[in-house]
């Protein structure tokens, strides 16, 4: 009997798992708490813009003319129980408020809604991103509180997927990382691994502590690679120097690598920031605060960069933003994405809405989440009218629709041409020649 796998939680990881299994021949349960998102994904709807997800999900969910029928949808905790003999939990782990550490109610509950619908052998696989030591805890629930008992077990398997490549990155992981304790977690997911997905794939085993840590410590490194070349971006400023052009030279050393060293206005998201915080909470907890203090620096450069852009505006428009109007171009934390969680965009229009601007946003497709984020924010249903009669404008998202814009164009409309990059991401001789004054982050001279 081929596997039957259930997916709980249905965000950007989960809805994307779901599909990627089903799409790999599995027969797929997935499950959310809110029937909202059941009822749109039963129809192959995705509640936020994922490229490519739309359609993978309506190839395979069931009752969709000419899909494989293989994905499904519920809100029933005993259809999961009854359904899978392995279950991803895929839910998210948020930033507690007003602190560092992790908010792991979802993973809890989770958890504690689904042992008791574990009657047979079933494994359960934790997918998402929790502070060390979650998984031995969550082991232990199971075990207490699933009447299959001994026969239900744990696996961690970290993912690594961006938003915005959610399906690429889960049809074609870099690798897979599973954390086991006892051997037929590791035969279950090799089995289910042991698809096109897999074939190829670096498929390393570990302990949970260590699985559970490979997550934190990518994007640990990750979030550090992008600090250190806004820090190189703030020393290029006060030197003279070109951050893009340092970045593009060291990254032809095979040891640092070109990927993720773009100076701009800084990492946002759901993940990066949160997951930093949450890391060095738990170090603290773990009393191994010391080795982690280089993340605060981390997290402050990033956030200084948000400031910063806040300040080259200011300056832009001679000192004060009180009667001047600023357009901003981007509301989601990155292109090719509707996510506005922690968005270095919205934080630099929510400063500058603060200290008196009048702000404009436009983003091709973070306007509503971004609207329900900051409902006092300007909006302008296109980029050309949200830099109407503006004195400055902030290119804060690098969306290819903002490279490809006609600065002549715009500079009919502006009010002042007078354009920062906060991504480095637009062809600064082209908006020069139609006349707009360009200036970049820690490229004084570019
Ligand atoms: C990240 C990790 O990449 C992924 O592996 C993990 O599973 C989840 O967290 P994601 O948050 O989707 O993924 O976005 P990512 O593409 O990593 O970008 C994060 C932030 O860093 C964005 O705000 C982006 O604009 C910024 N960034 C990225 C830079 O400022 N400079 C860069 O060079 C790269």
């Amino acid at each position: 009997m081929p596997l039957k796998l259930t997916v709980i939680g249905t965000g950007y990881l989960g809805a994307t798992h779901a599909a990627a299994m089903a799409e790999l021949g599995f027969d797929v349960l997935g499950l959310d708490i809110d029937e909202r998102k059941v009822e749109m994904l039963a129809q192959g709807r995705v509640p936020m813009f994922e490229p490519g997800l739309e359609d993978l999900l309506s190839r395979h969910v069931a009752g969709i003319e000419g899909s494989s029928g293989r994905l499904r949808f519920t809100t029933s905790w005993e259809e999961v129980g009854e359904f899978g003999d392995i279950h991803f939990v895929c839910v998210n782990t948020p930033q507690k408020h007003g602190e560092y550490a992790c908010d792991m109610s979802y993973v809890d509950s989770a958890f504690s809604l689904l042992a008791p619908h574990l009657r047979r052998p079933a494994l359960v696989v934790g997918k998402s991103t929790v502070p060390v030591g979650s998984a031995a805890r969550l082991a232990g629930l199971l075990r207490s509180l699933a009447p299959a008992g001994e026969q239900v077990e744990l696996a961690w398997n970290p993912e690594f997927l961006r938003e915005g490549f959610a399906v690429e990155d889960t049809l074609h992981p870099d690798r897979i990382v599973v954390g086991v304790e006892g051997e037929r977690g590791e035969a279950l997911l090799r089995e289910v691994y042991a698809t096109p997905l897999g074939e190829g794939t670096p498929f390393v085993v570990a302990d949970y502590p260590t699985a559970e840590l490979v997550k934190t410590a990518a994007n640990a490194f990750l979030a550090t690679k992008i600090s250190f070349v806004n820090a190189m971006a703030e020393v290029c400023e006060a030197a003279g120097g070109d951050v893009a052009t340092l970045a593009r030279a060291i990254g032809y050393d095979d040891r640092i690598g070109p990927k993720f060293l773009r100076a701009g206005i800084g990492f946002g998201g759901g993940c990066l920031p949160k997951d930093i915080r949450a890391f060095m909470a738990r170090a603290g907890e773990l009393g191994a605060d010391q080795a982690l203090t280089f993340l605060r620096e981390v997290d402050s450069i990033n956030m200084r960069r948000r400031t910063h852009m806040v300040e080259l505006a200011r300056e832009a428009l001679g000192g004060a933003f009180l009667g001047h109007r600023i357009a901003v171009l981007g509301a989601a934390f990155k292109p090719d994405s509707d996510d506005v969680r922690d968005s270095p965009a919205l934080n630099v229009a929510g400063q500058i809405q603060l200290q008196g601007g009048q702000v404009t946003v436009y983003d091709p497709k973070g306007m509503a989440n971004a609207r329900r984020l900051f409902p006092t924010l300007g909006y302008a249903p296109t980029a050309l009218d949200a830099v109407r009669g503006a004195d400055v404008v902030l290119h804060l998202t690098e969306w290819r629709e903002f490279r490809e814009l006609d600065p002549a164009q715009l500079g009919e409309v502006a009010g002042r041409r007078h354009i920062l990059d906060g991504r480095n991401a637009l062809d600064a001789a082209l908006w020069r020649k139609a006349g707009w004054t360009y200036r970049a982050m820690g490229r004084p001279n570019a």
